[in-house]
């Protein structure tokens, strides 16, 4: 979502713009720059890449040491210049992440006080009211609490007031901020990734903590006023990332999937996992949005076979609707990459409220899913900068099946021999992964080849369903082709009427107990025209007629793996079927990394 960084230091149009190139993995459309110059604030914004922004800068160069900056992913009114970030009004302007959900009440009221607007943004109208409190006298500090103490919704703000004092000011509420005190000066951003080197100290405020950013100091204006800050360190600050040798960061992520799971399956973490009581648990329920709730419905499966625990998944953005029904002993896990998807941590929060046992698998660890849970396991997927998520998917498996083996063990539901089979058959996954990646040029022949249709099926069975729709949604997001994807015993209760030349079907078959059902799948698909693409095991070609482009053969894969292993052929499928159209796989359009509103 929306991106901000604010900096109070010399020259501090450089970590801003440094700070919003930062932010450009997690997708915008716009971006924007205020800065306090000469004693006036000005503000500069442009549409599209930053790069749009950098070259009207270079035109009008700026300098001054409050400024704030803004990378926009369009919410309320269409992805312009007078849509864009940042939104002044007289002296004050302000940077918004997050969504005002009682904008048009606020914005009328405003209206009838005479105050004009610009944009069909709901942001615009909080500089509006700082501005109209300011007139009315009240202090920098009173003005702001007065105005979000009006707003209803989520919001992360940066505020630059040039008054009789020139200040900037960071507040939220339900949406992800940090400050951070530099020996150069003091930071505030919606996401640690986007702080410079000159911030190994941060501080995560809380809700509605007015703080006030100094070159000297940074001061919690709210609440009591000796209360000090406690920084923490910023894991994220001395870590240079690149895409090194690769084309782009989602082709480095997924080559990387190889020495992350070696990692994992020698690290044995085992430990952190043995600390839940998996004996006395009588459900499990994993929440979780897009490619993290399909990791969701592999675990499912892994948790009800291997360890007989009774597992309900559910779609983040629905569970808190629906009134679901909480037992004794439940275990509540939130999967997420980000740690700040805003509907996964409301599902939390609600989940909390409920007296649930909470459990989060995050990648980032200071997020605030992993700071709100009870207790939190990282995946240890490492910085995922590719919009479109691989490396994290596959660690969150990982994760999972660890824990899996775990509660396997614990309930004693499989003998000791089939639990040390788990474990084995783990510690060759990366070998077996790395076979599959070795083979990658293969995949191209069936990318070019998916690349001239607009629409494709996905089909798998048991586990790889989920791998399916996972599949689906990596070539949705990158080459805009519409895929959907079933178990295949769904094919014939509807889809088969799409089926005809014009509609490529994939199917995932590995060798497994399900191959022949499968089988029939594909006869049905054949005897409609529909052209067929299979990532599966050699016996199939045997079987069935395909050409080169048609098939990408998996090697053998014990069970238990199969769904860690087979989502990787789908995911070259995705990023070079959307290379192969030009599109930019890294920051595909209207996506956002960071999903931090509802
Ligand atoms: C797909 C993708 C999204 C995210 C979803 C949840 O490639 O990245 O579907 O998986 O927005 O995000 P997290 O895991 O950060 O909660």
């Amino acid at each position: 979502m929306c991106g901000i960084i604010g900096a109070v230091a010399e020259s501090a149009i450089n970590p801003v713009l440094e700070g919003l190139g930062r932010l450009e993995y997690r997708g915008y459309d716009s971006s924007g720059i205020s800065i306090l110059s000469n004693n006036e604030i000005q503000t500069i914004k442009a549409q599209g890449k930053l790069n749009n922004l950098k070259q009207r800068l270079s035109m009008q160069p700026l300098e001054g040491d409050c400024c704030i900056g803004h990378t926009r992913w369009a919410t309320h009114g269409k992805a312009n210049v007078t849509n864009a970030h940042p939104h002044q009004c007289g002296q004050v302007s302000v940077v918004h992440n997050g969504i005002i959900e009682n904008y048009l009440q606020l914005k009328q009221q405003l209206m009838q006080w005479g105050h004009h607007f610009n944009s069909s943004t709901d942001s615009e109208v909080i500089p509006h009211l700082i501005n109209h409190y300011l007139a009315q006298q009240m202090s920098q500090e009173e003005a702001i609490e007065q105005t979000i103490n009006q707003l209803k919704g989520s919001y992360a703000l940066g505020v630059l007031i040039n008054g009789a004092s020139k200040n900037l000011y960071a507040i939220k509420q339900g949406s992800p901020l940090v400050i951070s005190q530099g020996n150069n000066g003091a930071y505030m951003a919606s996401d640690a990734m986007a702080l410079g080197p000159d911030s190994g100290k941060i501080y995560y405020p809380k809700d509605n903590e007015l703080i006030k950013l100094n070159t000297n100091e940074i001061k919690l204006c709210s609440g009591s006023l000796n209360k000090k800050i406690h920084y923490i360190n910023n894991k994220h600050c001395t870590k240079v990332i690149s895409k090194g040798d690769h084309s782009s960061f989602m082709e480095k992520e997924i080559f990387e999937q190889v020495d992350l799971l070696k990692r994992l399956s020698v690290n044995n973490h085992t430990g952190e996992y043995s600390t839940i009581d998996f004996i006395n648990l009588n459900k499990i329920t994993i929440i979780a949005c897009g490619t993290s709730y399909y990791a969701a419905s592999v675990a499912k499966t892994w948790f009800e076979k291997y360890a007989n625990i009774l597992v309900e998944i559910d779609i983040a953005s629905e569970y808190r609707y629906r009134s679901p029904i909480i037992i004794d002993n439940e275990l509540v896990i939130f999967v997420s990459q980000s740690g700040e998807t805003a509907d996964t941590l409301a599902a939390l929060r609600y989940a909390k409220s409920k007296q649930s046992q909470t459990l989060a698998l995050v990648n980032v660890a200071n997020s605030t899913i992993a700071r709100e849970a009870n207790f939190t396991f990282e995946i240890f997927a490492g910085p995922e900068i590719g919009v479109a998520s691989t490396k994290a998917f596959t660690c969150q498996l990982a994760i999972f099946y660890k824990m899996a083996i775990e509660a396997a063990k614990q309930r004693a539901f499989i003998d000791d021999v089939e639990v040390k089979q788990l474990a084995l058959n783990f510690v060759q996954l990366p070998y077996i992964m790395e076979k599959v990646l070795q083979r990658c040029t293969d995949m191209k022949k069936m990318a070019r080849k998916l690349s001239h249709y607009s629409n494709a099926l996905f089909l798998g069975r048991g586990s790889l369903t989920a791998i399916a729709q996972e599949g689906a949604l990596k070539l949705k997001e990158i080459s805009y082709i519409h895929a959907e994807a079933y178990a295949a015993g769904e094919l014939k209760h509807g889809p088969i009427a799409l089926l005809d030349e014009h509609m490529p079907v994939l199917v995932i078959a590995p060798k497994n107990a399900l191959t022949d059902k499968l089988l029939s799948n594909i006869q049905e698909v054949q005897a409609r025209n529909a052209p067929l693409l299979i990532i599966g095991d050699s016996s199939i070609r045997e079987q069935i007629n395909l050409q080169e482009d048609e098939f990408f053969e998996l090697p053998e894969i014990p069970e238990s793996i199969l769904p860690i292993i087979s989502v990787i052929p789908m995911q070259l499928l995705a990023l070079y079927t959307a290379q192969m159209l030009g599109k930019n796989v890294d920051q595909p359009r209207n996506l956002a990394k960071s999903v931090t509103v509802e």
